[in-house]
């Protein structure tokens, strides 16, 4: 409760109205990277750390917001892109709910919480989707958790320019309490799985690496995967890499250019892998989902190209621990965090390894993110 006194309380000091209260989780992501935007399979889930948000209507034209995180605030009487990073997660929700004929009213918001970031944790889903439940609610819309999953991944496509998959807005939405999430990212069709750790967990070692590329990178790597699929359907049934099997890949080789073939090898392999990871997670068999969070991490190092020195680093790190049984670096790439599978009881002696070890030249000291899986999206009544 104490954290939602927060954004309640700088609410009502702020506002005179009583604000409806709202979560809304970051995720992680067991395997399957990179996947969902070629019409694949994820295993991602929602987490404890939150965005929590304070709303209500104000009677007037103008949409105030408050980040409490950044202290920064801003209003406009126009749901158009604006100059403020921060705000057009908010405002391209709002777009979509008017290009679906809502009308929204005035309302006031305050909102932040303790998802870092940058980390690859998926604050901005977090946001989107937090902001399009909630309107969704005070309004009254009767859209979907699918439908607002489609409406969040727009709005990061048309307002932060990220030509992004689905998983994450889908995760955040979808997320239940110790259950992991199988997308099929081309039916949206899904199930929950319980997460069955036994004396393991997954812990995040975000490297603070935000490299510029990531936002530019991503869209880099979607267009190649995009240019292999070009190729292929030239000669096969392929409309997504979801498709394709390694011998396509390998007879239309000539046909592309060398980077869209290593993603292209990529992508398969790594769709394979989630359906692997989903027998290993049935079976109980975490020393082969460890290996298969090897493999995609080596998959994101060589094949898609899209990890980056300091995470490499800090997955080497986690190889050369005891009680490691898979690391790899987690979400789009180019920085953020690696997801670790740990032993409970090496936790500790893993921590301050990565803190031995981990040299940037920058300096930077990596932090730890132990997780929940949690609930997704959220009303929270006090
Ligand atoms: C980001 C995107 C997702 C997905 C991952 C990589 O988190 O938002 O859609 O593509 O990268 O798996």
């Amino acid at each position: 409760m104490l954290a939602y006194n927060r954004v309640l309380t700088a609410f009502t000091n702020r506002f005179s109205s009583q604000p409806l209260l709202f979560a809304s989780p970051g995720r992680i992501n067991l395997l399957g990277e990179h996947t969902d935007h070629n019409e694949g399979f994820v295993l991602p889930a929602a987490i404890d750390k939150e965005v929590h948000f304070a709303i209500a209507f104000n009677n007037s034209q103008t949409y105030n917001f408050v980040s409490l995180d950044l202290d920064q605030t801003f209003s406009t009487e126009t749901i158009a892109p604006s100059d403020s990073g921060w705000a057009n997660y908010l405002l391209g929700s709002m777009a979509q709910l008017v290009k679906r004929g809502i009308e929204i009213p005035g309302f006031d918001l305050v909102f932040g919480g303790d998802i870092p970031i940058g980390a690859g944790i998926s604050s901005s889903a977090a946001i989107e989707c937090g902001m399009l439940f909630a309107l969704n609610t005070l309004l009254n819309c009767g859209f979907s958790t699918v439908q607002m999953a489609q409406m969040a991944q727009k709005a990061e496509h048309e307002y932060a320019g990220v030509n992004c998959g689905i998983m994450d807005q889908f995760a955040v939405l979808h997320g239940e309490r110790d259950q992991v999430i199988k997308l099929d990212c081309r039916s949206l069709q899904y199930s929950l799985h319980p997460l069955k750790l036994n004396g393991y967990r997954f812990i995040l070692c975000d490297s603070l690496v935000t490299h510029a590329l990531a936002s530019s990178g991503y869209n880099t790597r979607r267009a190649e995967c995009e240019e292999a699929v070009r190729a292929l359907s030239s000669q096969f049934p392929v409309q997504a890499l979801r498709d394709a099997t390694p011998q396509q890949i390998d007879a239309l080789a000539t046909q592309m250019s060398p980077e869209a073939l290593k993603r292209a090898r990529y992508v398969v392999a790594e769709n394979a892998r989630v359906l692997q990871a989903c027998e290993a997670l049935e079976a109980g068999d975490l020393v082969q989902l460890g290996h298969l969070m090897f493999a995609t991490h080596d998959g994101m190092q060589y094949g898609f190209e899209a990890s980056c020195a300091e995470v490499d680093q800090l997955v080497d790190i986690a190889r050369q621990c005891q009680g490691v049984l898979g690391a790899r670096i987690m979400g789009g790439g180019f920085g953020g965090c690696s997801i670790n599978l740990v032993a409970d009881e090496q936790l500790e002696a893993f921590q301050a390894a990565v803190i031995r070890d981990y040299y940037t030249p920058r300096r930077l000291h990596p932090t730890f993110i132990v997780t929940q899986i949690n609930d997704g999206t959220h009303q929270v009544s006090l």
